[in-house]
């Protein structure tokens, strides 16, 4: 079976885009990717080119997307503008990617017919807003959609139309919403990336607000193996909510990183807090772990710390991007 991987070269693209190859030998990917800043073709160093083809181009290109299902029978669409500061500074980009790129693989899909057996859409927790800091409520497949930020707005959207195409012309479509994702390849923008550098640098570790800001953190490899399941046993026209079980506070997320280096806490700095930062996401997956029996492995302690390290082993891959 081939695969179109959208967004292949980014950071859980890439991650997906190893972790399909290693598992399923049968199998070949085109990944198409435009390599914006978030886009690394060193993300796939290694990777065995007979079962890989890279289109470099753009999804929201009609005659890119045409090019790349040829031969396609699932679609895994990663491809997104991802960071909330970027969309606060910005937001016209994370809707052309995010709604309209999405749109055009839509079209482009259904204009396929039978030849495509599954459209799966990635998106975000963030969709559905924000929690509040100490109560137990967690988001699930049926909380109402509340995005706050223009990111979370535009992956709403995208969901939307997605869900459209699914109601409207029967497309195959499946969705699944994410809690925050850490791991290898990770853009030292994110959070845990961008602590982890800056604590090798020895430099200020910005957290914004008052640090108490709670999110559901999950392996970007535990997130790999989710999808996997929704690809293989996921009911056409379902979403499916995949979380962490890790929820942390993000001070504690950065003490946690620089106590694993070994580096002081003085080098916390507090900055002025993101506008609208939400306050809490958290996730109950059980209708992925019933239905699908998939449920994230890795703990937070063992995965951070196997993270740190990969960013210790891997300057080379982080130098050039700072
Ligand atoms: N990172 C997280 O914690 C997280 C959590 C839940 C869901 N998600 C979703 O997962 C997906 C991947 O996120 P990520 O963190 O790997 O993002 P990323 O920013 O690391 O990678 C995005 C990739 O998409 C590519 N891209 C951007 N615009 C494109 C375009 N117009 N055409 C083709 N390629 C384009 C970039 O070059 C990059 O390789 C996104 O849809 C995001 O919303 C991310």
């Amino acid at each position: 079976m081939r695969l179109l991987v959208t967004g292949g070269a980014g950071f859980i693209g890439s991650n997906f885009v190893r972790y399909w190859l290693a598992n399923h030998p049968e199998d070949q990917i085109t990944d198409l990717d435009a390599l914006t800043y978030a886009g690394n073709p060193r993300n796939l160093d290694g990777i065995d080119g007979r079962r890989h083809t890279f289109i470099h181009g753009d999804i929201r290109d009609v005659t890119t997307v045409e090019k790349a299902m040829d031969g396609v029978e699932v679609v895994v669409h990663f491809a997104a503008e991802s960071h909330v500061d970027r969309s606060i500074d910005g937001a016209r980009i994370f809707l052309e990617t995010n709604l309209l790129g999405t749109h055009t693989l839509l079209e482009e899909a259904k204009r396929r017919g039978d030849q495509i057996k599954r459209f799966h859409h990635i998106s975000t927790d963030e969709v559905f807003g924000s929690l509040t800091i100490n109560s137990v409520e967690k988001f699930h497949e049926d909380t109402p959609y509340d995005p706050r930020s223009p990111y979370s707005a535009s992956k709403a959207a995208s969901d939307h139309i997605v869900r459209s195409y699914f109601h409207t012309h029967g497309l195959p479509v499946t969705i699944s919403n994410c809690s925050n994702n850490y791991g290898p390849n990770h853009f030292p923008e994110k959070l845990i990336p961008l602590m982890i550098i800056n604590a090798m640098r020895d430099i200020p570790l910005p957290v914004y607000g008052d640090g108490m800001n709670i999110r559901d953190w999950i392996h970007v490899e535990d997130h790999c193996a989710g999808i996997e399941a929704i690809l293989t046993k996921g009911r056409i026209g379902e979403t499916y909510c995949l979380g962490g079980n890790a929820e942390r506070h993000n001070i504690d997320v950065v003490k946690q990183v620089l106590a694993l280096m070994e580096k002081q806490e003085r080098l916390i700095n507090y900055v002025e807090d993101r506008k609208g930062h939400d306050r809490r996401y958290a996730i109950d997956s059980s209708k992925a772990k019933t239905e699908l029996g998939w449920e994230p492995k890795k703990t937070f302690e063992q995965g951070l710390k196997e993270t740190v390290e990969w960013y210790k082993d891997n300057e080379h891959w982080w130098k050039p991007l700072i």
